[in-house]
Parts: structure tokens; sequence; C-alpha cells
């Protein structure tokens, strides 16, 4: 009788404690603005946390600068990092997700090649309970709930720069004939830049882009269609803007092999501000470079961190930058980080 009497006593404590919890109500993660995951965090906020990292390739000097400041803040956090480089192609990041996803990470970080396409597999994602932030690129998809923010640089603004720049240096000079070598279609930078370029050239007449192409962020591939681009064109070029460093340098090259001098005689544009643009301007055969920051990875970590302690993140972080000249360059070279 005695020990039924305690078995009984120990079930009474055992359902107040249930019964004294309240019901948590499924978290609403997004808003215009934000998301916030405070309901659902605790059990994650000091954990060593697994991260899957699915990067763009490794096409330019900004990409591997971006890879490693990313790398290096998700071990230095003492976090893992599972790691895989797309190589430019859709499929392997798709692929790479899914593993992501079957390996069960805490979260994953996307920097997509392209805008379009990647509905399905971040569905797949949000489905697992696995959050996806944004890196670098965005994406156009509608429902802004497959991920979790966007942590990158505003490329239109980047493009407006490029085109700002050239309006105060070349603004005076009748018919301008530019050049245009743009990053990978359907690329996030490549399209915005393209687009912010236009919007400030569209209100001066006098400045014409006569050839516009891919050449794919590379440097192999910029020095290729500058090639065939003074082919065609020839001494009729005034301007390049390259959507990157990389392609720049690669036209540069193209343009000395045709006998030209670049920066003298066709005005080089760039956008990133890598150290071999500063190089390039040093030497005195590039103009300028929109500045384009890949250093962001600290930053990255402490969003994953704080949206898993339940905070409030903004839907959109963006990366502040600046541009440098020429006359700069030679004394800032030394301090470049990347
Ligand atoms: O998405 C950022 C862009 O991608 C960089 O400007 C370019 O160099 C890289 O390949």
């Amino acid at each position: 009788m005695i020990l039924m009497f305690i078995l009984f006593l120990g079930a009474c404590g055992s359902d107040d404690a249930g019964g004294g919890g309240t019901t948590v109500d499924e978290p609403d993660t997004t808003d215009e603005a934000t998301t916030d995951n405070s309901d659902e965090a605790e059990a994650t906020t000091s954990e060593k946390l697994v991260i899957g990292f699915s990067q763009v390739g490794a096409e330019s000097e900004w990409r591997t600068a971006n890879t490693k400041s990313m790398q290096d803040a998700i071990t230095d956090a003492g976090h893992e990092l599972k790691f895989s480089d797309g190589q430019q192609k859709q499929e392997n990041q798709i692929k790479a997700i899914r593993s992501f996803i079957a390996q069960k990470v805490d979260a994953i970080v996307f920097s997509p090649v392209v805008e379009t396409g990647f509905e399905t597999v971040l569905q797949e994602a949000k489905d697992a309970g696995i959050p996806v932030f944004l890196s670098d690129r965005s994406v156009d998809i509608e429902d802004d709930s497959l991920w979790v923010t966007f942590l990158g640089s505003d490329f239109v603004e980047e493009g407006r720069k490029a085109g700002n720049w050239l309006v105060e240096e070349l603004g005076d000079q009748e018919d301008v004939k530019i050049v245009e070598l743009q990053g990978t279609v359907g690329s996030a930078p490549a399209i915005d830049r393209k687009e912010g370029f236009e919007e400030v050239l569209s209100e001066h007449s006098n400045f014409e882009i006569i050839k516009s192409q891919t050449g794919d962020f590379t440097r192999a591939k910029g020095k290729e269609v500058m090639e065939a681009f003074l082919r065609s064109d020839g001494d009729n070029i005034d301007v390049l803007y390259a959507h990157n460093d990389d392609m720049a340098i690669g036209a540069i090259q193209a343009i000395e092999e045709y006998g030209l001098k670049p920066a003298e005689d066709i005005v080089i544009i760039g956008v990133d501000a890598v150290k071999g643009a500063f190089e390039a301007m040093a030497a005195g055969k590039m103009n300028v470079t929109v500045e384009c920051n890949p250093l962001f990875g600290p930053q990255m970590v402490g969003l994953i961190e704080d949206y898993l302690a339940g905070e409030e993140i903004p839907k959109r972080v963006a990366v502040e930058e600046s541009m440098y000249t020429m006359d700069q360059a030679a004394e800032l070279l030394p301090t470049r980080q990347y």
C-alpha cells in the first residue's frame, strides 16, 4: 500500500511538471524586413554548429578572397565547415545543397551562381528545417521565406559608381565608344552592374556601348573577348567597362598585345578592387576600380549565430564599399587585404 501511495505521488508530480509548460505556437519566421527565429532557437545558441557552404567557384581573385574569409570565419568561431566549390555550375550547387540537407547541417551559406532555378532545392532545405543564408549574390525568387537573409554588395550601385566616374571623366567628350565585358550570364552582379551603369549613361547621349559580351568573370575569357572586340572595332574603342577586375586585367593584356596603351588609348574601368587591379593601376594600366568587398565571413557567421540564438535578422544586409583611382593605387597597394 505504502509503495503504491509513493508511486501515485510521483505520478502526480510528473503530470504537474508537464502540464505547467505552455504550448509554443509555430514561429512566424518571416516578415518583410526581418527574419525572427526567437521561438526555436535556444538549443543551438552556444553549440558548435555544422555549416554547409556552397560557393560559386574559384573564377576570380575576389572569389578566392571571399572563400577564405568565409572558411576562416566559420572555423575560427569553432564551427565545422562543409565546403563545396560549384565550379560556376548550377547543377553542382543543387547537388551540394541536397548533400548538406542529407547530412542535416545546422545552416547553409549559399552563394548562387545565377539568380533563377533554385526554388525547388531551397524549398527542400526549408522543409528540412535548415536555414539558408544567401551570401554575395541573391536569387530572383518570389517566396522570400526560402532564405533567412542576404548579405552582400549592392551591385546596381556599383554599376552606377562606374557610370558616374566615367561621366565625370569624359562627360565633355563627344561620341564616347564603350565596350563592356559582362560577368556570368544570369548572375546577379552581371545583371545589376549592367543596369546601374546603363541607368547613369542613359542621361548622357554622348556615350554609346558599341559591344557587350560575357567574359564569365575570368581573366582568360576577358582577354579572349577583348581580342575579338579589338579585331572588329580596333582603334574605335574609347572605354572598357569590365564587370570585374579579372576580366579587365585579361583585357589589358589583349590591348597591349594589340599595340595600344591601356588607360591611355582605352580607359579601363573594373569592379572588385582586388590587389591585381591596384598593381595594374600603380603601373599606369588601369584607371579605376569600384570596390566590391569579399571579406564578410565574420559578419555572416555573426548573422548565423544570432539567428540560431533567436534574434531578429534583417532580410538584407549590405556590405559597405568605396572606389579607387590610379593616383591612390601605389599608396594603398601595400595595405590591400585581397
Ligand atoms: O559576385 C561577386 C562577383 O563574382 C565578383 O565581382 C567577381 O569577381 C566574382 O566572380
